[in-house]
Parts: structure tokens; sequence; C-alpha cells
């Protein structure tokens, strides 16, 4: 082909084009820093409340960013090729995807510092700014490593096959970078940025509600509506409304038959829904089959574990990732997942059947993080199992929530679900009789009466 001289640059090559866009995003990334230290400064030198919902829906993006990265091969398309072709860039790419793994908790823990900067200010300010500071500085170096050596090196050994590899992931595989779905999400995030950011530091300075941390003010995550449900001509629950806020635990205590497991499996989609509904970040998820749901984050350890006793831990726990594919993440979920319950590695070639009830709850639990929940919905986990290891129970799911991870705790075992919980309801006959936080509850009379045996 001829390039006939119109006066027109030439059409830009794959490759042009692909480094193009990772050089944008990373610059919008490298703003969004240069933003975040603006109003570092702003907190530490003149003494300014932070604004929480700027300072939240930039964690949003960066954390979106991440997520997507990290859950999905395309970049990683991108480092595997490299890694082929470069072998002595393969400790350097395995270092660069822990960081968006490190980054995904370490933003989690900086919401969490930042609910404790505004709920305690000034007290809470020095360790939240302290951490946001280590970590612009940690991304920052992330991005300087990815243009100064990824993507020279990238642009050196690359065909333009491989970079159109890369590109044609796009969509199919929600490409951070390419896919246009994802896109349109990262526009809107970072338009709500732009927004929100006051006009002395570059933004268009829109007011928005003070503030987020009062409790009717939380990011709803579920919300349960008149909900209504049978079994053929019997009603089980009656007009339930529940709701449960992002990076929550929620307890829902009630006596046997109340409807508490019936509740459950309405949210995760296998017990229609009669009337009501049932909205997951405030849409509804009347149409969305139960596999779907898995995938957005809505992940259910029934009552009674029911691990696949003819299968070995090892196999029960990729069962879980079923919904995600055979990524190369899954691999590493599973290495964390022996990390954090190193019984199961012990027991990994036995079958689950073989486990005793205190190391199946374990598995049951593992095998639900292996799909990555945003909603972990945990039905009588401490049923049968002996006091230490309901200690042990308890104590993970409140590690699960420092990690990120909202918690629809459903237990008989009122006293200890009802402690560990911001909020709790009680169930009877298929109503919701009482709510409250978890302290009201435990205090409560009737809770006490009923539930608590004093
Ligand atoms: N599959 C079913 N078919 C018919 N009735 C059921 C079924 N499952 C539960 N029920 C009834 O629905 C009510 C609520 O049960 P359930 O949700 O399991 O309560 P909980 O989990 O609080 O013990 C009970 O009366 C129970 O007998
Ligand atoms: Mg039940």
């Amino acid at each position: 082909m001829t390039q006939q001289n119109t006066g027109i640059a030439p059409a830009q090559s794959r490759g042009e084009q692909a480094i193009g866009t990772i050089v944008r995003e990373h610059q919008a990334l490298w703003r969004t820093l240069d933003l975040l230290d603006q109003l570092l400064h702003d907190m530490n030198i003149n003494q300014q409340r932070p604004d929480e919902k700027l300072l939240t829906t930039i964690f949003d993006y960066i954390q979106h960013f991440a997520r997507r990265v990290h859950s999905q091969p395309t970049e990683i398309v991108l480092y595997r090729l490299l890694g082929e072709k470069s072998p002595e860039s393969v400790p350097l790419l395995e270092k660069l995807s822990k960081g968006y793994e490190i980054g995904d908790v370490k933003v989690n823990e900086l919401r969490q510092l930042l609910k404790a900067c505004m709920e305690k200010w000034p007290e809470g300010r020095e360790q939240f700014s302290h951490a946001l500071a280590r970590f612009s500085e940690a991304l920052r170096k992330h991005i300087r490593k990815e243009e100064g050596v990824v993507i020279p090196r990238a642009r050196d050994l690359f065909s333009e096959g491989d970079w159109e590899q890369i590109i044609e992931a796009r969509d199919v595989e929600n490409d951070p970078l390419f896919g246009e779905r994802v896109r349109d999400e990262f526009r809107e995030l970072r338009h709500q940025i732009v927004s929100y950011t006051p006009e002395r530091f570059g933004g268009l300075g829109l007011k928005h509600e003070e503030r987020m941390t009062a409790p009717h003010e939380k990011e709803e995550l579920l919300s349960v509506k008149g909900l209504v449900t049978s079994y053929g001509q019997i009603e089980v629950l009656h007009d339930v409304d529940i709701k449960i806020n992002s990076g929550e635990i929620v307890s829902l205590v009630g006596a046997n038959g109340a409807g508490k497991s019936t509740l459950l499996m309405t949210i995760s989609g296998l017990q229609p829904v009669d009337r009501g509904s049932v909205l997951f970040e405030g849409k509804d998820l009347g149409k969305v089959g139960t596999d779907q749901r898995v995938s957005q984050g809505i992940v259910q350890v029934p009552e009674g574990r029911q691990v696949f006793k003819d299968l070995s831990v090892h196999d029960n726990l990729l069962l879980g990732a079923y919904t995600r594919g055979r990524t190369p993440e899954v691999a590493e979920d599973l290495e964390r997942m022996y990390g954090k319950f190193p019984i199961l590695r012990q027991k990994r070639h036995n079958l689950a059947g073989e486990l005793s009830g205190g190391q199946q709850q374990m598995l049951a639990m593992g095998r639900a993080l292996m799909a990555r929940p945003r909603l972990l919905l945990l039905d009588e986990p401490s049923m049968g199992l002996a006091p230490l290891i309901i200690e042990e129970i308890f104590n993970i799911v409140k590690e699960l929530k420092k990690e990120g991870i909202t918690i629809f705790l459903v237990e008989q075992n009122a006293s200890q679900a009802l402690a560990l919980a911001d909020r709790g309801y009680v169930l009877e006959t298929g109503r919701v009789v009482i709510e409250g936080t978890g302290k009201e509850l435990l205090s409560n009379e009737k809770v006490r009466e009923a539930y608590l045996g004093m």
C-alpha cells in the first residue's frame, strides 16, 4: 500500500495506539495523585477537614482500575507477552501485578482510616494522612516503572500482532484500558472527581452534601423492600425490609423456622420473589440469575456448609471460582486461601467429607471467598460447632470486614452475632420485628429475654 501525500498524518500503528491509551490512562491517574497531594496539603497544613465524598470517589476510581486490571487478564496479556519475550522482566512484572492486589487492600484500609478521620477530627488526621501519602508514593513508583521500563521494553519487543492481541481483548475481557463499557464507567467516575474538586485545585467546585458518615447517608449496597415469598400456598416472608450498607456487618437473628434461610435464598436468587424487590447497588435483581449474582459479588455460604464431600478440599476451593473462568489470578487466590486457612492447605488432598465440622465450615467460607464476594451471605456458620471454633469463625468474619467485604450474617447464636455487628435485625415468623445497631439490640429487653436467655 502506498502512502499518498494528502497532508493527513498516516494512520497510527496498533502499537502506538495501544501505548497512547496506556499513557493517557497513566496521565489521568497521575493527575489524580497530584490532586490527592493537594488535598493532603490542605488537610495537613491548612487543617481543612477532608472532603469525604471526593476522596471516596477517588478511591473508587483507583480501586476500580486496580481491580479491573487485576481480575481481568488483558493488562496481564501485556505482562504475559512481555514475560515470554523478556524473561529478565518477569520478576518486575510479578512485583507490579502484586502491586495491584496490595493496592486494592490498601485502598480498603484508606477508606477505614478516612472514616475514622471524619468521625474523630482532628485526632484521626495523622494516621489517615500518613497512610494516604505512602499510598500515593507507592502508586507513583508503580506508574514510573510501567512507563520507564515495561512500556519501553514492550515497544522494542512487541510486533504489531502482539499489540493487536492486546487491543483485541477489549470488552470481552472488560479491559480497563480498551474495553468500551469499562471506559464509560471510568468516565463517570472521572466526571465526578472533576465536578467535586474545588475550583482552587482546578476542578468545577460542585457542592454536595457535606457528610457521608451519618448513618442514613451511607452507601447502600443491598436493599430488600417489601419482600414477600412463599413455598407453594404458604407465605413465609411478609413484607420484609432490610438494608445493608457497604462495609457493614449486619446480623439477622431469629428462632428456627423464622425464615432466615429463606431470606438469604431470595437474595442469592435461589428462591423467587412474590412481591417487593431486592436491589443491589440500586439495581433490581429481579431478572438476574443466580450465577450472574455470584459474578456481581453476591455469594452465599449455605446453612450446614454443603461442601462437596466426595471432592478434595482443593477441588472444592476451585469450584468456588467457577464464575471467573480459569484466570491466572485463581491460582493466586487459592494460595491466599491456603494462607488464610492453613488447615485447608494441610488437608488439600483430603476429601471434604473427611474434614471435621469446623474444618468444613472453613472450607465453605474459603470456597465462597474464591468467588471474590462483595456481599457475603453467611447462613448460621457457627451451627453445631465447638466454642473454640465458633470464636475462630467470628474472628474470620471480622477480618473479612477489614478486607472490605460486606457481610450479612444469619445466626441463632444471637449474642456473638450481635456483638460483632454494626447493625442487626430480628426476624419472627417472617417479619422484621426489631432493628437497630448491634449494641442497641444487645441491650434490648425483648431481645435479651427471647434470644439471649437473660
Ligand atoms: N423447601 C421448603 N418447602 C416448604 N417449606 C419450607 C421450605 N423451606 C423452609 N420452609 C418453611 O419455611 C419457614 C422458614 O424456614 P427457614 O427459612 O428455613 O427458617 P430459618 O432459616 O429461620 O430456620 C419454616 O416454616 C419452614 O418450615
Ligand atoms: Mg435456616
